[in-house]
Protein backbone atom coordinates (compact mmCIF):
# COMPACT_ATOMS: atom_id res chain seq x y z
CA UNK A 1 0.00 0.00 0.00
CA UNK A 2 1.40 3.26 -0.99
CA UNK A 3 0.33 6.41 -0.91
CA UNK A 4 -0.12 8.48 -4.13
CA UNK A 5 0.50 11.75 -5.70
CA UNK A 6 -2.14 12.85 -8.12
CA UNK A 7 -1.71 12.58 -11.81
CA UNK A 8 -4.44 13.14 -14.88
CA UNK A 9 -4.03 11.07 -17.73
CA UNK A 10 -7.43 10.31 -19.77
CA UNK A 11 -7.96 8.82 -22.61
CA UNK A 12 -8.40 9.93 -25.88
CA UNK A 13 -11.66 11.20 -26.70
CA UNK A 14 -12.68 12.46 -23.06
CA UNK A 15 -12.46 15.99 -22.62
CA UNK A 16 -11.82 17.52 -19.17
CA UNK A 17 -13.95 19.71 -17.79
CA UNK A 18 -12.66 23.30 -17.15
CA UNK A 19 -13.95 23.81 -14.15
CA UNK A 20 -12.07 25.41 -11.66
CA UNK A 21 -14.00 24.70 -8.26
CA UNK A 22 -14.45 20.81 -9.65
CA UNK A 23 -10.92 20.54 -11.04
CA UNK A 24 -9.26 21.33 -7.44
CA UNK A 25 -11.67 19.69 -5.44
CA UNK A 26 -11.31 16.60 -7.26
CA UNK A 27 -7.50 16.88 -7.26
CA UNK A 28 -7.48 17.55 -3.78
CA UNK A 29 -9.51 14.48 -3.35
CA UNK A 30 -7.53 12.66 -5.33
CA UNK A 31 -4.32 13.94 -4.22
CA UNK A 32 -3.67 11.10 -1.23
CA UNK A 33 -5.16 7.98 -2.36
CA UNK A 34 -4.57 4.58 -0.72
CA UNK A 35 -4.16 1.82 -3.81
CA UNK A 36 -3.42 -1.73 -3.46
CA UNK A 37 -4.42 -5.32 -4.69
CA UNK A 38 -6.76 -6.69 -2.23
CA UNK A 39 -5.11 -8.87 0.51
CA UNK A 40 -8.37 -11.05 0.83
CA UNK A 41 -9.51 -11.62 -3.00
CA UNK A 42 -7.79 -12.92 -5.91
CA UNK A 43 -10.45 -12.49 -8.35
CA UNK A 44 -14.06 -13.25 -9.55
CA UNK A 45 -13.90 -16.82 -10.58
CA UNK A 46 -17.44 -18.03 -11.30
CA UNK A 47 -21.34 -17.15 -11.34
CA UNK A 48 -23.81 -19.12 -10.42
CA UNK A 49 -27.30 -18.51 -12.08
CA UNK A 50 -30.63 -20.88 -11.85
CA UNK A 51 -32.93 -20.10 -15.09
CA UNK A 52 -36.88 -21.07 -16.13
CA UNK A 53 -35.36 -22.89 -19.49
CA UNK A 54 -32.09 -25.19 -18.35
CA UNK A 55 -31.55 -26.74 -21.72
CA UNK A 56 -31.74 -23.81 -24.14
CA UNK A 57 -29.64 -21.22 -21.45
CA UNK A 58 -27.00 -24.24 -21.35
CA UNK A 59 -27.12 -24.05 -25.49
CA UNK A 60 -26.97 -20.56 -25.71
CA UNK A 61 -23.53 -20.82 -23.54
CA UNK A 62 -22.22 -23.37 -25.07
CA UNK A 63 -23.22 -23.70 -29.10
CA UNK A 64 -23.40 -19.60 -29.00
CA UNK A 65 -21.24 -18.09 -26.41
CA UNK A 66 -18.19 -20.33 -26.36
CA UNK A 67 -18.35 -22.09 -23.41
CA UNK A 68 -17.54 -25.47 -22.69
CA UNK A 69 -19.93 -27.95 -20.53
CA UNK A 70 -17.38 -29.74 -18.35
CA UNK A 71 -19.41 -30.93 -15.22
CA UNK A 72 -23.41 -31.65 -14.46
CA UNK A 73 -23.63 -32.87 -10.48
CA UNK A 74 -27.28 -32.95 -8.95
CA UNK A 75 -29.15 -31.41 -12.03
CA UNK A 76 -26.53 -28.37 -11.77
CA UNK A 77 -23.88 -27.97 -14.82
CA UNK A 78 -20.99 -26.24 -15.01
CA UNK A 79 -19.05 -24.40 -17.72
CA UNK A 80 -15.45 -23.62 -18.65
CA UNK A 81 -13.62 -20.94 -20.56
CA UNK A 82 -10.03 -21.94 -21.71
CA UNK A 83 -8.36 -20.43 -19.23
CA UNK A 84 -7.47 -22.16 -15.77
CA UNK A 85 -10.72 -21.62 -13.65
CA UNK A 86 -12.73 -24.98 -12.96
CA UNK A 87 -15.86 -23.67 -14.66
CA UNK A 88 -17.00 -20.08 -15.17
CA UNK A 89 -20.91 -20.40 -15.14
CA UNK A 90 -22.92 -22.81 -13.16
CA UNK A 91 -26.99 -23.24 -14.28
CA UNK A 92 -29.46 -24.55 -12.84
CA UNK A 93 -33.40 -25.26 -13.37
CA UNK A 94 -36.05 -22.62 -11.69
CA UNK A 95 -39.33 -22.72 -11.32
CA UNK A 96 -39.56 -19.05 -11.67
CA UNK A 97 -37.18 -16.03 -13.65
CA UNK A 98 -33.72 -16.28 -13.51
CA UNK A 99 -32.02 -15.62 -10.70
CA UNK A 100 -28.50 -15.10 -9.55
CA UNK A 101 -27.41 -17.60 -6.70
CA UNK A 102 -23.96 -16.07 -6.15
CA UNK A 103 -20.86 -14.43 -7.73
CA UNK A 104 -17.87 -16.66 -6.46
CA UNK A 105 -14.60 -14.59 -5.97
CA UNK A 106 -11.51 -16.57 -5.05
CA UNK A 107 -9.86 -15.40 -1.47
CA UNK A 108 -6.00 -15.46 -1.12
CA UNK A 109 -6.02 -18.02 2.12
CA UNK A 110 -8.29 -19.40 4.41
CA UNK A 111 -6.63 -16.65 6.71
CA UNK A 112 -8.27 -14.14 4.04
CA UNK A 113 -11.66 -16.05 4.32
CA UNK A 114 -11.68 -15.52 7.66
CA UNK A 115 -10.62 -12.46 8.09
CA UNK A 116 -13.95 -11.47 5.76
CA UNK A 117 -16.11 -13.31 8.41
CA UNK A 118 -14.42 -11.19 10.64
CA UNK A 119 -14.82 -7.99 9.15
CA UNK A 120 -18.81 -8.51 7.86
CA UNK A 121 -19.71 -7.66 11.45
CA UNK A 122 -22.91 -6.15 10.96
CA UNK A 123 -22.86 -5.74 7.36
CA UNK A 124 -23.90 -8.83 6.50
CA UNK A 125 -23.87 -12.44 7.54
CA UNK A 126 -22.28 -16.23 7.21
CA UNK A 127 -24.80 -18.25 5.15
CA UNK A 128 -22.94 -21.34 5.55
CA UNK A 129 -19.59 -21.88 6.80
CA UNK A 130 -16.04 -22.87 5.48
CA UNK A 131 -16.30 -26.24 4.42
CA UNK A 132 -15.19 -28.60 1.65
CA UNK A 133 -16.23 -27.98 -1.81
CA UNK A 134 -17.99 -30.91 -4.03
CA UNK A 135 -18.26 -28.35 -7.23
CA UNK A 136 -15.74 -29.18 -10.08
CA UNK A 137 -12.41 -27.23 -8.60
CA UNK A 138 -13.34 -28.32 -4.81
CA UNK A 139 -11.20 -26.52 -2.33
CA UNK A 140 -13.22 -24.82 0.46
CA UNK A 141 -15.41 -22.16 0.58
CA UNK A 142 -18.01 -20.20 2.51
CA UNK A 143 -20.96 -17.72 1.72
CA UNK A 144 -22.23 -14.85 2.92
CA UNK A 145 -24.64 -12.22 2.25
CA UNK A 146 -24.66 -8.54 2.53
CA UNK A 147 -27.44 -6.41 3.72
CA UNK A 148 -29.36 -6.37 0.63
CA UNK A 149 -28.79 -10.20 -0.08
CA UNK A 150 -26.08 -10.01 -2.45
CA UNK A 151 -25.18 -13.21 -2.25
CA UNK A 152 -20.85 -14.30 -2.23
CA UNK A 153 -19.23 -17.62 -2.35
CA UNK A 154 -15.75 -17.19 -1.32
CA UNK A 155 -13.35 -20.39 -2.58
CA UNK A 156 -10.01 -20.93 -1.65
CA UNK A 157 -7.85 -23.92 -2.73
CA UNK A 158 -10.00 -24.59 -5.84
CA UNK A 159 -7.67 -26.62 -8.72
CA UNK A 160 -6.68 -24.65 -11.61
CA UNK A 161 -6.11 -26.54 -14.56
CA UNK A 162 -3.24 -25.39 -16.91
CA UNK A 163 -4.69 -23.67 -19.07
CA UNK A 164 -5.24 -24.57 -22.92
CA UNK A 165 -3.90 -21.89 -25.11
CA UNK A 166 -5.99 -19.16 -25.84
CA UNK A 167 -8.41 -20.03 -28.56
CA UNK A 168 -9.62 -17.75 -30.85
CA UNK A 169 -13.28 -16.37 -29.97
CA UNK A 170 -14.13 -18.10 -27.27
CA UNK A 171 -14.20 -16.59 -23.23
CA UNK A 172 -10.69 -17.45 -21.23
CA UNK A 173 -11.99 -16.28 -17.92
CA UNK A 174 -14.41 -13.83 -16.57
CA UNK A 175 -13.41 -10.39 -16.74
CA UNK A 176 -16.04 -8.82 -14.35
CA UNK A 177 -19.35 -8.93 -12.96
CA UNK A 178 -21.63 -5.98 -12.85
CA UNK A 179 -24.19 -5.53 -10.14
CA UNK A 180 -26.38 -2.76 -9.69
CA UNK A 181 -26.35 -0.72 -6.44
CA UNK A 182 -29.37 1.80 -4.90
CA UNK A 183 -26.65 2.70 -1.91
CA UNK A 184 -23.48 2.73 -4.31
CA UNK A 185 -21.69 4.43 -1.70
CA UNK A 186 -22.66 1.84 0.85
CA UNK A 187 -21.82 -1.19 -1.57
CA UNK A 188 -18.28 0.31 -2.08
CA UNK A 189 -17.52 0.92 1.51
CA UNK A 190 -18.54 -3.08 2.09
CA UNK A 191 -16.07 -3.79 -0.88
CA UNK A 192 -13.51 -1.80 0.62
CA UNK A 193 -14.08 -3.21 4.68
CA UNK A 194 -14.91 -6.22 3.82
CA UNK A 195 -13.07 -7.85 0.68
CA UNK A 196 -9.98 -5.23 1.10
CA UNK A 197 -11.08 -4.29 -3.04
CA UNK A 198 -10.05 -0.33 -4.15
CA UNK A 199 -11.67 1.96 -6.33
CA UNK A 200 -10.16 1.94 -9.96
CA UNK A 201 -12.64 4.86 -11.31
CA UNK A 202 -15.88 6.41 -10.28
CA UNK A 203 -18.29 8.04 -13.20
CA UNK A 204 -21.27 9.39 -12.71
CA UNK A 205 -23.04 5.89 -13.33
CA UNK A 206 -20.53 3.60 -12.14
CA UNK A 207 -17.46 2.38 -9.61
CA UNK A 208 -15.07 0.15 -10.35
CA UNK A 209 -13.68 -1.91 -7.76
CA UNK A 210 -10.51 -3.73 -8.47
CA UNK A 211 -8.84 -6.84 -6.41
CA UNK A 212 -5.31 -7.41 -8.82
CA UNK A 213 -4.14 -6.23 -11.60
CA UNK A 214 -6.90 -5.79 -13.65
CA UNK A 215 -8.81 -1.99 -13.28
CA UNK A 216 -11.80 -3.96 -12.32
CA UNK A 217 -13.07 -7.25 -11.23
CA UNK A 218 -16.46 -6.20 -9.86
CA UNK A 219 -18.45 -2.25 -10.68
CA UNK A 220 -21.49 -1.47 -9.34
CA UNK A 221 -24.57 0.51 -11.36
CA UNK A 222 -25.34 4.12 -9.61
CA UNK A 223 -29.25 2.28 -10.33
CA UNK A 224 -32.51 2.48 -7.95
CA UNK A 225 -32.36 -1.25 -7.65
CA UNK A 226 -29.94 -3.93 -6.90
CA UNK A 227 -30.43 -6.06 -10.31
CA UNK A 228 -27.50 -8.21 -12.06
CA UNK A 229 -26.17 -5.48 -14.58
CA UNK A 230 -23.97 -7.51 -16.61
CA UNK A 231 -21.18 -10.13 -16.90
CA UNK A 232 -18.13 -9.89 -18.88
CA UNK A 233 -16.02 -12.44 -20.14
CA UNK A 234 -12.41 -11.97 -21.67
CA UNK A 235 -11.73 -13.30 -24.94
CA UNK A 236 -8.47 -13.39 -26.27
CA UNK A 237 -8.52 -9.95 -28.53
CA UNK A 238 -10.55 -6.82 -30.43
CA UNK A 239 -11.19 -10.14 -33.36
CA UNK A 240 -13.09 -12.28 -30.95
CA UNK A 241 -15.10 -9.33 -29.88
CA UNK A 242 -15.92 -8.31 -33.18
CA UNK A 243 -16.61 -11.80 -34.54
CA UNK A 244 -18.63 -12.78 -31.78
CA UNK A 245 -20.64 -9.72 -32.46
CA UNK A 246 -21.67 -11.62 -35.82
CA UNK A 247 -21.98 -14.97 -34.65
CA UNK A 248 -24.13 -13.95 -31.87
CA UNK A 249 -26.35 -11.78 -34.49
CA UNK A 250 -26.57 -14.82 -36.56
CA UNK A 251 -28.12 -16.98 -33.37
CA UNK A 252 -30.43 -14.30 -32.92
CA UNK A 253 -29.03 -12.30 -30.40
CA UNK A 254 -28.33 -8.96 -31.63
CA UNK A 255 -25.48 -6.40 -30.33
CA UNK A 256 -27.43 -4.49 -27.46
CA UNK A 257 -24.12 -2.26 -27.14
CA UNK A 258 -21.15 -1.89 -29.07
CA UNK A 259 -18.45 -2.57 -30.43
CA UNK A 260 -16.61 -0.28 -28.52
CA UNK A 261 -13.92 0.72 -26.15
CA UNK A 262 -14.84 1.88 -22.59
CA UNK A 263 -13.09 4.76 -20.81
CA UNK A 264 -12.67 3.23 -17.45
CA UNK A 265 -10.42 0.19 -17.95
CA UNK A 266 -9.76 1.03 -21.60
CA UNK A 267 -11.46 -2.22 -22.62
CA UNK A 268 -13.24 -3.08 -25.61
CA UNK A 269 -16.70 -4.50 -25.55
CA UNK A 270 -20.27 -6.04 -27.52
CA UNK A 271 -23.04 -6.25 -25.24
CA UNK A 272 -25.72 -8.67 -25.83
CA UNK A 273 -29.16 -9.68 -23.81
CA UNK A 274 -29.05 -13.49 -23.54
CA UNK A 275 -31.98 -15.75 -22.78
CA UNK A 276 -33.72 -14.94 -19.49
CA UNK A 277 -32.41 -10.93 -19.63
CA UNK A 278 -29.08 -12.40 -18.57
CA UNK A 279 -26.90 -9.70 -19.85
CA UNK A 280 -23.30 -10.83 -21.16
CA UNK A 281 -20.63 -8.71 -22.33
CA UNK A 282 -17.53 -10.27 -24.55
CA UNK A 283 -14.65 -8.16 -23.91
CA UNK A 284 -10.31 -7.75 -24.77
CA UNK A 285 -7.88 -5.50 -23.67
CA UNK A 286 -8.68 -4.58 -20.06
CA UNK A 287 -6.05 -2.08 -18.92
CA UNK A 288 -3.72 -3.46 -15.86
CA UNK A 289 -2.61 -1.08 -13.56
CA UNK A 290 -0.75 -1.19 -10.48
CA UNK A 291 -0.59 0.63 -6.94
CA UNK A 292 0.88 3.79 -9.59
CA UNK A 293 -2.74 4.19 -10.48
CA UNK A 294 -4.67 6.96 -9.21
CA UNK A 295 -8.40 6.98 -9.58
CA UNK A 296 -10.33 9.60 -10.90
CA UNK A 297 -13.61 11.22 -10.39
CA UNK A 298 -16.97 12.19 -12.43
CA UNK A 299 -15.88 15.19 -13.11
CA UNK A 300 -12.65 13.67 -15.10
CA UNK A 301 -14.39 11.26 -16.71
CA UNK A 302 -16.44 13.19 -19.04
CA UNK A 303 -17.35 12.96 -22.81
CA UNK A 304 -17.89 15.01 -25.82
CA UNK A 305 -21.34 15.22 -26.67
CA UNK A 306 -23.31 12.28 -28.50
CA UNK A 307 -20.23 10.24 -27.17
CA UNK A 308 -20.11 7.64 -24.72
CA UNK A 309 -17.43 5.31 -25.57
CA UNK A 310 -13.66 6.06 -27.28
CA UNK A 311 -14.69 4.92 -30.92
CA UNK A 312 -17.95 6.63 -31.33
CA UNK A 313 -19.30 4.08 -33.83
CA UNK A 314 -21.87 2.02 -31.94
CA UNK A 315 -25.48 3.76 -31.36
CA UNK A 316 -26.48 3.94 -28.38
CA UNK A 317 -27.01 1.24 -25.70
CA UNK A 318 -30.45 -0.39 -26.65
CA UNK A 319 -33.46 -0.05 -24.69
CA UNK A 320 -33.64 -3.87 -24.64
CA UNK A 321 -30.23 -3.26 -22.46
CA UNK A 322 -31.36 -1.25 -20.30
CA UNK A 323 -34.61 -3.38 -19.63
CA UNK A 324 -32.75 -6.81 -19.28
CA UNK A 325 -30.22 -5.14 -16.72
CA UNK A 326 -33.37 -4.44 -13.93
CA UNK A 327 -34.86 -8.31 -14.50
CA UNK A 328 -32.49 -10.41 -12.51
CA UNK A 329 -31.82 -10.42 -8.97
CA UNK A 330 -29.99 -12.29 -6.44
CA UNK A 331 -32.19 -15.64 -5.42
CA UNK A 332 -33.52 -14.87 -1.71
CA UNK A 333 -31.17 -17.74 0.58
CA UNK A 334 -33.09 -20.31 1.96
FE1 LIG B 1 -18.55 -4.56 -18.53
Amino acid sequence: MIWQKTKLHLHPGFEHQADPFLSTSSLVNRTFIMTHASSRIAGVRSVALSVPDLQATADFFTKIWGLELTDNQGGIQYFKGTGSDAYLISLRQSQGPAKLIDVTLRARSLQAIQDIQQHLGEHGKVISPTAPVSEPGGGVACTISDKVGRIYKLVFADVQHPASSDQKDRPIRLAHVVLNSDEIAITQKFYEDVFDFSLSDRTKIMAFMRCNSDHHSIAFGDTDNNALNHIAFLVPDLDSVMRGGGRLKDAGFPIAWGPGRHGPGNNTFNYFVGPNDIVVEYTSEVEQIDDNYVARFPSDWTWPPGRIDQWGISPMPHPTLKEAQKKVFFETPT
